[in-house]
């Protein structure tokens, strides 16, 4: 097989980053002997500002003839919050049915947690973020614009159908982890308290679809107190489902935990075998204008998104090489990492392209 990919650089750092990624994919390549092609697609700002578009329909069709997407990030000071972030990607998230969201959150070998006492046996969970649902879908509107009776909603969505379908995945992982020796913990995490109608659907679906997983314990908590648990007792969490809003913020909050946003990783899959839609693997942070065009940002977030990407669709596609690809690309950015001890990993002085170069070396 030869593996096709979409390359979206995007904005800001988005393009250094994968740049250090491709050297990787290049490297790794060559060691193992698999063949991939790979087209970059100019999506972002720049196009935006230029043409007006973000992501048309016959992007999405040039998209599905990929196996998966590899992206940086998108988000530019010149562009009004929103035009990109929900015309390109959450464009590209729901239009592709890229229905998880998968973002592990793990203390990395040598890096620094702000957690006091806390090792990376302790910080090692998987958070499962349902990906086209719940205030995500844009439901809403606003009536009566700048006056003072000025009214907005936002809706927040959940169905039976995507709930269900990403609680069932949850389960998968949760199971599968134990198998590797965690375990066994699936806790759902929403605010059941006052959000009773989207969280009573989460609540029975979890519960319902649990009882086909007798050997997973099931927990429940409230968002609020995850946030309290994640920064004081971490090692709670194996798996962790969550819907859509709830899931971006604890995963910066799980990032914070695991060093920085320098080293978040992240996949946007549609885990389904038979879809023609491509999964897509991007870092978790943003294209941070503030050290844009500075050789600054840290790669590995984006390195470890590839290992995600190349681990995931080996899987999907039956393709042990390109399993075997991730692990190795993994196990060297856990070699790296404690390259960065006594240093942060978002501010470490290593520019962008050493690190690159460092994970090479490890290779
Ligand atoms: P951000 O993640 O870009 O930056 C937050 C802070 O973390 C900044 O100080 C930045 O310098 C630092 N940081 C992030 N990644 C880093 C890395 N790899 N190495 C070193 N430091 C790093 O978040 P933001 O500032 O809230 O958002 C900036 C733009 O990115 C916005 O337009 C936002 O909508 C967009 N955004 C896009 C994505 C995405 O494409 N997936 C994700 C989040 C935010
Ligand atoms: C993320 C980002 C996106 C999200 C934005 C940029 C749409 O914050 O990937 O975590 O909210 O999902
Ligand atoms: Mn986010």
């Amino acid at each position: 097989m030869i593996l096709k990919l979409a390359i979206v650089g995007g904005d800001g750092t988005g393009p250094e980053v994968v740049a250090e990624g491709l050297k990787v994919l290049d490297a790794v390549g060559q060691d193992l002997g698999f063949q991939y092609a790979s087209k970059p697609f100019d999506f972002g700002a720049e196009r935006f500002l230029a043409t007006g578009q973000t992501l048309t329909d016959g992007d999405l069709d040039d998209l599905r003839q990929y196996d998966a997407i590899y992206l940086g990030a998108v988000g530019h000071p010149d562009v009004k919050p929103g035009i990109l972030e929900r015309g390109l990607l959450l464009k590209m998230r729901f239009d592709l049915d890229q229905y998880i969201n998968l973002r592990p959150v793990k203390l990395y070998p040598g890096v620094e947690t702000p957690l006091k006492n806390k090792t990376p046996d302790d910080i090692d969970f998987l958070v499962v973020r349902e990906n086209t649902e719940d205030l995500y879908c844009g439901n809403g509107g606003t009536a009566r614009l700048g006056t003072p009776q000025e009214i907005s909603t936002q809706e927040m969505i959940a169905t039976r159908f995507g709930v269900e379908r990403c609680v069932r995945y949850a389960f998968e992982q949760a199971v599968a982890r134990k198998e590797a020796g965690y375990p066994g913990r699936l806790t759902l995490v929403h605010k059941t308290n006052v959000l009773t109608f989207a969280g009573d659907t989460w609540f029975r679906c979890f519960n319902e679809v649990g009882e086909e997983y007798s050997d997973i314990q099931r927990e429940y908590h409230h968002v609020d107190a995850c946030c309290m648990y994640m920064a004081t007792k971490p090692e709670v969490y194996d798996t962790i489902v969550v819907p859509n809003m709830f899931g971006d913020i604890i995963t910066d909050l799980g990032a914070a935990i695991a060093g920085g946003m320098g080293v978040a990783a992240s996949g946007n899959l549609n885990p389904d075998p038979d879809s023609t839609n491509p999964s897509m693997f991007e870092p978790v942070h943003g294209s941070s204008p503030d050290i844009a065009g500075q050789n600054k940002a840290n790669p590995l977030a984006a390195i470890d998104s590839l290992a995600l990407l190349l681990r995931e669709t080996g899987r999907l596609k039956d393709e042990t090489l390109l399993v075997q690809a991730g692990e190795r690309i993994n196990a060297a950015v856990q070699q790296v990492t404690p390259r960065f001890a006594g240093k942060t990993l978002d501010r470490s002085g290593y520019s962008t392209t050493e690190i690159g170069q460092m994970v090479i070396e490890a290779l």
